[in-house]
């Protein structure tokens, strides 16, 4: 019967950022409107992305940003976009954005709260009608209230973060984010201009037969990397690379599956960067059941010396990824 499908009423993120809230006695609410800021403009930007082909605005911006990557014009609008509704929510004091080189004071000097975002994850995928997404991570400040928020703020270790999530421009439209308190995804249904609970308590499979790495670079892989790839193939594995770090993380968390953004000769860190990719979707998949290293070392347990570094990073089914590790 088609009751089966239907969701509990009350399952909107609203509601379960409140009923949620109450989880915190303590909590003054200020996250839970740092939350709704955010799912405000995935909104908005999820509009834009829907629309892009229309409205001129798919395409190259013109500009370099400070990792050296041509700017599509949906990485700029997303950027503002997300900047403007962190700073009229007032909650947010700093940004660190992908596409800022230096961190973004948004003047709310009593704002408690950082946040680390990629506005626009899977660039390279913008113009061809495949997923892409936006990643954040939220920190409270250390500094104190009525000044800007400082770079020491800015460069906690990933165990600090209070929040982090992504939302996913897919065949449907999702947001996936974690307080510390589990993991649950919510749907977004554009005739309501509301995301619905959809996937309560995520829990990632502990292993999988799934593996997610550009073999482009294999050429530059490590022993370690390249004998991790050569056992999957050996066990059967399927190949599963997007291109769009939110979109192979996704579902690999659902599925089970291991996503390696390793050292290479053109990216001898690794290109995904510490803040705003690999700590976030680490607290997440840990949040899951899961796994995040850089290989050797616990990706939220890194110490950020600059806004932008880039890590190499093993992400997702605990099995897999201690199995690649093993090998290195
Ligand atoms: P971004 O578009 O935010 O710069 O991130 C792109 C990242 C990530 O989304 C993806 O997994 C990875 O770049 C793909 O890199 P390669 O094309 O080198 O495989
Ligand atoms: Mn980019
Ligand atoms: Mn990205
Ligand atoms: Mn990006």
């Amino acid at each position: 019967d088609h009751n089966k499908f239907a969701l509990p009423v009350g399952a909107t993120l609203d509601r379960f950022i409140m009923r949620k809230q109450e989880d915190f006695p303590y909590a003054t609410g200020e996250l839970s409107q740092l939350l709704r800021d955010i799912a405000l403009a995935a909104k908005i930007v999820n509009r834009e992305i829907n629309r892009s082909g229309l409205i001129d605005i798919a395409g190259a911006y013109g500009n370099r940003n400070v990792q050296g990557e041509d700017q599509q014009k949906l990485d700029v609008i997303a950027n503002i976009r997300f900047i403007r509704a962190l700073r009229n929510g007032g909650e947010v004091c700093t940004i660190v954005s992908e596409e800022e080189d230096e961190m973004i004071q948004t003047g709310n000097t009593q704002g408690k709260y950082i946040v680390a975002i990629d506005p626009l994850d899977g660039s390279s995928n913008i113009d061809v009608n495949v997923s892409i997404g936006t990643i954040f991570s939220i920190y409270r400040r250390m500094s104190p209230t009525g000044t800007d928020g400082t770079a020491q703020d800015c460069l906690q270790p990933g165990t600090q973060q209070v929040a982090a999530g992504y939302v996913i421009y897919g065949s449907s439209t999702m947001l996936v984010y974690t307080t510390g308190n589990g993991v649950n995804g919510f749907t977004y249904d554009p005739s309501l201009g509301e995301f619905f609970l959809s996937h309560p308590d995520i829990v990632s499979p502990k292993t999988g037969t799934i593996y997610s790495i550009n073999e482009g670079s294999s050429d530059s892989f490590s022993e370690g990397v390249a004998a991790f790839v050569a056992h999957c193939k050996e066990n059967n594995f399927s190949a599963r690379y997007i291109g769009s770090l939110v979109a192979d993380f996704h579902r690999n968390l659902l599925k089970g599956g291991i996503y390696i953004y390793p050292a290479t000769k053109k990216a001898p860190q690794g290109k995904l960067r510490l803040l705003y990719e690999c700590n976030t979707l680490a607290f997440i998949v840990e949040q899951a059941g899961g796994k995040a290293s850089n290989g050797r070392r616990r990706t939220m347990e890194i110490e950020p010396d600059n806004l932008h570094e880039r890590c190499p990073l093993f992400i997702g089914s605990t099995e897999l990824v201690e199995k690649a590790e093993a090998f290195l």
